[in-house]
């Protein structure tokens, strides 16, 4: 991705996304009583003109701008779909994230563990980019894993069974272009069983560490009596199924419930934006807010050892 031709596009986009959502709503701008817009963590040109579009409008109208953390979109956005209470557990798994944390409120995150290198979603769309399976990575490789052997290429699982929350992908990446070199390429390889087997070892490495996550969450959150935990999966690789049936299984021996939102609503989706600034019960950011390219949900936690540190 090219920064600065992504920026231009988001500029030359926005008016007509904008006209073309209050059609299908069938709205008039003078009906909207509050604008909430993504305003970080990512590539600050396509941010920052998210985030004029919507002051723009704020001050035009005389109404409310709320600037939302997209990670925080992510993470209320079971809310949206679910009778879900605070606290709960987290597991976010996005294109740039893979993230465990204690969610007690808007605002209020405790982080257990980050990736030390790439996230999940990343290591899945850099091995379907190998594998000449197109982008997005996930669903193209859950698709083909359907019909291949999960068992059938040994590939690592980084950092399982190792204390702590931390997740590491970049070796399985690189494992897996190892393999699909020695297998003859995109043309020759099992891409099936590479597929099957790289999504058996991603699920493998989140349920192992969502595990040590889910004990320590009982520690921190005693539940009260009668009362499961829940663990939440949110982002865009939550759409996995397969995933999704490995951490029911664990969150279940665990004695946590598991909540997913319904895929439309794990990927990335404004519908999350506008929750996440509902669910702060107007306490709107002023019009002079900074969109800011990094901006942790917990901006406490330590950072995990290891080089090319996320937030
Ligand atoms: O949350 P999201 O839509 O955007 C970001 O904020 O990054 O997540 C996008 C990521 C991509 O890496 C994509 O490959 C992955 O989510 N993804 C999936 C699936 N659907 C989307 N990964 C695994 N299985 C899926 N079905
Ligand atoms: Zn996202």
């Amino acid at each position: 991705m090219v920064p600065e031709v992504a920026a231009r596009q988001h500029l030359e986009m926005i008016d007509l996304v904008v006209r073309d959502t209050l059609r299908q709503a069938n709205m008039r701008i003078s009906d909207i009583d509050a604008v909430a817009a993504t305003a970080g963590p990512g590539l600050i040109g396509g941010v920052a003109v998210g985030t004029v579009t919507a002051k723009a409008i704020a001050a035009a109208r005389s109404i409310p701008y709320y600037a939302v953390n997209h990670l925080e979109g992510h993470a209320l956005s079971p809310r949206l779909a679910d009778d879900i209470e605070f606290p709960y557990l987290l597991l976010l798994v996005s294109g740039g994230h893979t993230q465990l944390l204690a969610v007690t409120g808007p605002g209020h995150y405790q982080r257990y563990g980050t990736t030390m290198d790439d996230a999940a979603g990343e290591a899945f769309d850099k091995c379907a980019k190998a594998m000449g399976l197109g982008y997005p990575g996930g669903p193209a490789i859950e698709a083909a894993a359907q019909s291949g052997d999960a068992t059938a290429i040994a590939l690592p699982r980084p950092l399982k069974s190792s204390p702590g929350c931390h997740f590491s992908f970049s070796g399985l990446k690189t494992a897996l272009f190892n393999r699909l070199t020695q297998l003859g390429g995109p043309d020759k390889a099992p891409l099936n069983d590479l597929a099957a087997s790289l999504q058996q070892a991603i699920a493998d490495c989140l349920a192992d560490r969502t595990a040590h996550a889910m004990a320590a969450f009982l520690a921190d959150h005693p539940p009260r009596a009668g009362v499961m935990p829940t663990l939440v999966i949110a982002g865009g690789v939550a759409a996995n199924k397969h995933i999704f049936a490995q951490l029911a299984a664990r969150a279940g021996s665990a004695g946590f419930r598991l909540s997913v939102p319904p895929a439309h609503l794990c990927t990335d989706n404004a519908a999350m934006i506008a929750w996440a600034a509902l669910e702060r019960q107007g306490a709107p950011d002023p019009l002079d807010f900074a969109p800011r390219p990094r901006w942790p949900l917990d901006p406490k936690a330590a950072p995990p050892p290891g080089r090319g540190v996320r937030s």
